[in-house]
């Protein structure tokens, strides 16, 4: 008669003794697998003679039943035991305080931007875009700007040798880095929807560059085209923003000034906050106001250049830069402009 319990004990002494899966496996082989020792035992049977087979059948079967029985307890208290485990080691702790990945900001110029954009759309003005690289005729010859203005001389503006608009050269001119936001004029004008309240913010570029100028510096064009608009209009939308983004304590005026693309002009002042617009011995102003743009009606031939009647339609426009309006505001004491663009974290961090 094979030796079933022998073979029973010797399983279960080896399962106790499993202490992983590897090893846990390596017994379900030693015994249970294809050449282990129960299925040695089960050919014994075979070998039996006959009046004794019938009883050792038996008791294989049931010998086979009952370690896998035990084999199935074993592997289950393992699962149990794993599992216990990594719920110990993985455990996290829902309530505890997070970390805060290191999260940067805007650049105070960007910042500046969506604030300025911000104010204008209270008042109804939609941001449009403009092209930076454009025409000759959008950024001067449509905006009223004789052909020996300053402002077109190789000197002041940065041209663009640009083959593929060969073509259209003829009628528009040369190619140019913007130099100013102005250049959004006629194109929104001659889209032909009027009244019109648009705001256009964007790069422009002049060949300069000292303490209060870079070459590539940000301007933000205010138009507004519509029947019966007077200056009072202009005056009370300047107003609003000064307000807005200087706080109600400054002041602003028109001073009146000449550009050639609005008829009457003005510049844009805004009182001094180191002084509080008294002016006299102050080393910011000396007047009490400091300037901030410049802004009129915008001319009739301007707007016949977009297409659009002057007897039927006036408008006004306004156009300054972002850095000085930005460092104009109260506590941001600059005194080279170009640190904004010396990607030095020292400053920008301070915002
Ligand atoms: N384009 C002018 C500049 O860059 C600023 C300006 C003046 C814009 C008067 C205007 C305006 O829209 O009406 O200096």
């Amino acid at each position: 008669m094979p030796s079933f319990e022998d073979a029973k004990k010797e399983f279960r002494a080896a399962l106790a003794g499993a202490q992983d899966a590897p090893a846990l496996e390596a017994v379900r082989i030693a015994f249970l697998g294809r050449k282990g020792r129960l299925g040695a035992l089960m050919a014994e049977v075979a070998a039996q003679p006959e009046a004794e087979r019938a009883a050792a059948g038996r008791a294989a079967n049931e010998a086979k039943a009952e370690m896998e029985r035990a084999f199935a307890a074993a592997r289950a208290a393992l699962d149990e035991r794993e599992s216990a485990a990594r719920e110990e080691r993985e455990w996290i702790d829902v309530t505890e305080p997070g970390q805060w990945p290191a999260a940067g900001h805007l650049h105070p110029v960007s910042a500046a931007i969506a604030e300025i954009t911000d104010i204008f759309s209270t008042v109804g003005f939609t941001r449009v875009r403009a092209p930076e690289i454009d025409w000759d005729w959008y950024a001067f010859e449509a905006l009223n700007m004789p052909k020996d203005h300053p402002a077109r001389d190789d000197w002041e503006t940065f041209f663009v040798a640009e083959t593929r608009t060969q073509s259209a050269q003829g009628a528009k001119g040369k190619v140019v880095l913007t130099p100013h936001t102005t250049n959004v004029q006629v194109r929104a004008l001659e889209k032909g929807v009027l009244p019109l309240r648009l705001i256009n913010i964007n790069r422009v570029y002049r060949r300069q560059s000292d303490v209060t100028h870079t070459p590539m510096f940000h301007q933000f064009e205010g138009l507004m085209v519509d029947k019966n608009l007077t200056i009072g209009d202009l005056k009370g939308v300047l107003e609003h923003f000064v307000r807005a983004y200087f706080g109600p304590a400054r002041a602003a005026r028109l001073r009146p000034h000449h550009f050639r693309f609005t008829e009457p002009s003005f510049e844009i002042d805004i009182s001094c906050d180191l002084c509080g617009g008294r002016g006299g011995s102050c080393r910011v102003c000396k007047s009490g106001w400091l300037e901030l743009g410049g802004a009129g009606m915008v001319h009739p031939n301007v707007l016949k250049s977009g297409g659009v009647d002057p007897d039927v339609y006036t408008g006004f426009a306004f156009g300054w830069g972002v850095e000085r309006t930005l460092t104009m505001r109260q506590g941001m004491a600059i005194d080279d402009i170009r640190i904004l663009y010396r990607d030095d974290l020292r400053f920008v961090e301070q915002f």
